[in-house]
């Protein structure tokens, strides 16, 4: 099959290699001729564990080409994916659909009959609707559907996700786009993995409601955490005693700093918009996406309690800046509010981070940005684990408390644990698991 996927972002370039690799002819189509440019040259312009590779062999085994001019690509596709950004839009939390409105807009200017259009970017309920009407629009006697077929790949393990699914959704509303879609994941298909097909609407609607889920149960156990502090209990054998209930599950149950990333404040805030113009409030998510934000600063205000109630001209060491492992990506990093909350506190805030140093820089300023963990937490008056990455987890805590200058650490995400900490004198504080005894 011949596969035109238009914006070459995280999920457009993750999408294309993988589509390339199911055997697809694939060409990705950017308007940013240095990053078409860049991506010809074989460099890949995010870090997503794998990606290299696999664009690697597929470009070169002719499979995977990139592009930056839309309309001699999309006149002989079978499919057309549209996988451009739908930002928050300034000031109000609604997807900005612009991009995606552009284009529909194109395609429809230079597609032929029997094209396929399907939208993987996170879409509003009703989007594929006005997609189809500005189609229709450009050129009313062409034949072509349009279909919602949302992605719900993690950064950090995209290419894993998009191969081993939990489900592929579909939203049509032909059989001719069912068995076209279907043909697209052949090789998923094969291997038995759910194809769930459904209306358009409701496709739509399944990404905002699985996202905003995983913010509300990831909310859930932060508030659990919360009170295990304050009860002397444990949120990790919480977590296990609850997700051993197949109806609860114990994925994405891991207490920590908060929810960020590109997805799930952006998702929650846009499906509460959404639901506020049906009429339909989603008091839940509400509630989730103001206890997240208020979380992330509170985590500062936990680091002042740690460093024994202030941090004026102390130096704080922050380890792991990006919103999660295994990415470069800082969008709503927890980092962010707690260095600004740590600074308006009068405290000197240091940061490592092995990926995101570069993508951090823009967005921490007046953070001091080091080489690496131990020049970061050298002369430091307290040690801040924000983000999981495993070269942390593997830190040796024996060198880490002789160079910081005292040996205060506070790890926001639980990787090491309180009696080991203990008996290597550190003063440590972790997430919900309080040594209380009363
Ligand atoms: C999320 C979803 O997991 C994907 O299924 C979806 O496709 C994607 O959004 C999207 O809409 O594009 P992602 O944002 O890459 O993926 O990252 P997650 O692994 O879901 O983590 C999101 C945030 O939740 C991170 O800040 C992470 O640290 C936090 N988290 C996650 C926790 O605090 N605890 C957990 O147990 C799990």
């Amino acid at each position: 099959m011949r596969i035109v996927v238009i914006g070459s972002g995280y999920v457009g370039l993750v999408s294309g290699a993988c589509f390339a690799d199911f055997g697809h002819e694939v060409i990705c189509v950017d308007k940013d001729a240095d990053k078409i440019a860049k991506l010809k040259a074989g460099a890949i312009p995010i870090y997503e564990p794998g990606l290299d590779a696999l664009v690697a062999s597929n470009a070169e085994a002719g499979r995977l080409t990139f592009a930056t001019e839309l309309a001699a690509q999309v006149a002989d596709a079978d499919v057309v994916f549209l996988a451009v950004g739908t930002p928050s839009r300034r000031g109000d939390g609604h997807a900005d659909l612009t991009y995606v409105y552009q284009a529909a807009k194109e395609v429809g200017d230079c597609a032929n009959d029997g094209l396929v259009l399907a939208t993987k970017s996170t879409v509003p309920v009703g989007t594929g609707d006005e997609v189809e009407r500005i189609v229709r629009k450009a050129r009313p006697d062409l034949a072509f559907d349009v279909v919602s077929n949302p992605e719900f790949l993690r950064e950090g393990s995209a290419i894993e996700d998009f191969k081993r699914p939990d489900r592929v959704v579909i939203g049509a509303d032909s059989q001719r786009a069912r068995d076209l879609m279907t043909e697209v994941y052949r090789p998923l298909y094969l291997n038995h993995s759910p194809l769930m097909f459904t209306d358009r609407r409701t496709s739509e609607l399944i990404k905002y409601a699985a996202n905003a889920f995983l913010a509300v149960k990831i909310t859930y156990i932060n508030e659990m955490a919360d009170l295990c502090e304050q009860v002397g209990a444990n949120v990790q054998e919480v977590a296990r005693g609850i997700g051993l209930d197949n109806r609860i599950g114990s994925k994405f149950l891991h207490a920590g700093p908060g929810y960020g990333g590109s997805c799930f404040p952006k998702d929650t805030l846009a499906l509460i918009k959404t639901a506020q113009d049906y009429n339909a409030p989603t008091r839940i998510v509400e509630t989730v996406a103001a206890v997240n934000e208020q979380r992330k600063r509170a985590m500062g205000r936990k680091v002042i309690a740690a460093c024994g109630g202030s941090v004026r001209d102390k130096t704080i060491a922050m380890l792991g800046l990006t919103f999660k492992p295994n990415t470069d990506d800082m969008r709503e990093a927890p980092s962010i509010a707690i260095a600004t909350a740590l600074q308006d506190a009068g405290a000197h805030v240091r940061g490592f981070d092995p990926e995101g140093m570069e993508q951090a820089r823009p967005v921490l300023p007046g953070v001091e940005l080091c080489d690496n963990a131990y020049q970061c937490i050298t002369g430091a008056d307290a040690l801040v684990i924000v983000t999981e990455w495993n070269e942390f987890r593997a830190l040796d805590l024996k060198r880490a408390h002789k160079l910081l200058k005292s040996p205060v650490v506070v790890d926001l995400r639980n990787i090491y644990r309180p009696d080991e900490m203990a008996r290597l004198g550190f003063t440590y504080t972790s997430v919900g698991r309080s040594s209380r005894k009363d």
